[in-house]
């Protein structure tokens, strides 16, 4: 996979490829994380019930997925359902669930095809059993995949993921003196990806809402207003582009962009 991949895909002439023309392939994002936001704004601006704005959204993610496979992307982690995401009515939270199924029975033979690897994370194990069990199914059908590694958070909370570490830690044996950062990270559910280097938020919030707390210390965060069932490659595509005019210092001093190239 390979930005030519992906030019072979999008339309000739388009604003995709004037933006991928953009893209310096050695310094492309490795981790991509996403907050899908927007999706009942989007159904309340057409007057229509908050769930279809979900229906809508999925096809975003197969759009997203396909995209960030074809660019070459490492890791892309998107997220679907928080720990406070319960609190919504039941209806919705019923239909989240069935749309995810819907998903992952419907799109796993892509999955396949493109070499992608799913991973669910978070606390899969508290959903319906039925979603679970799907969730595991579509993980060990794509356990052998070598290429981008899909993560959808579920069930998730950044700061339920770092009790969660510091509880495996301590089941581990793991003694305070050995502790540090690097051993840390191998407790948490995306142990062994890399941190994202691109956050990318929907909807025009201003948030982090709970998502990847660890591993977002020193990502680049893009928002845009485009609402979730809207986007489509070519917000990723501008995303990305904006990534690699910023700096990144890592608490160091200013380097240009141009002089900072390999360094993600
Ligand atoms: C936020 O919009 C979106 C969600 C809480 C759910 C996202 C889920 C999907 C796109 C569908 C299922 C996902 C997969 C991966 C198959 P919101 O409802 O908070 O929107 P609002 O802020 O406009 O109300």
């Amino acid at each position: 996979m390979g930005v030519d991949q992906l030019r072979a895909w999008i339309p000739a002439g388009g604003v995709e490829e004037a933006l991928l023309g953009q893209i310096v392939p050695e310094r492309l994002p490795r981790h991509v994380a996403i907050i899908m936001d927007g999706n009942g704004r989007w159904a309340a601006s057409r007057h229509l019930p908050r769930v279809e704005g979900h229906r809508a959204g999925i096809d975003s993610v197969r759009d997203t997925v396909e995209t960030s496979a074809r660019l070459g992307l490492d890791v892309l982690t998107l997220y679907a359902f928080s720990v406070e995401n319960w609190k919504r009515p039941a209806t919705e939270v019923s239909v989240l669930m069935g749309l995810l199924r819907r998903y992952l029975k419907l799109e796993l033979d892509t999955l396949l095809r493109n070499n992608i690897r799913f991973t669910a994370i978070g606390r899969p194990n508290e959903l319906p059993t039925e979603v679970y069990h799907e969730l595991l199914e579509a993980e060990a059908r794509t356990s052998r995949n070598t290429g981008m590694r899909f993560n959808i958070a579920l069930n998730y909370g950044g700061r339920a993921e770092i009790v969660d570490a510091a509880r495996r830690a301590i089941e581990a044996g793991v003694s305070p003196s050995s502790l540090d950062e690097s051993r840390f990270g191998e407790y948490l559910y995306t142990a062994g990806q890399p941190d994202p280097d691109l956050l990318i938020r929907t909807s025009g919030e201003m948030r982090v809402s709970n998502f990847l707390l660890w591993q977002i210390a020193y990502a680049e965060i893009w928002v845009t207003d485009t609402l979730w069932p809207d986007f489509r490659c070519q917000h990723l595509l501008e995303a990305v582009v904006a990534y690699q005019k910023r700096d990144r210092r890592y608490g160091g001093i200013a380097t240009a962009p141009a002089v900072a190239a390999g360094v993600k």
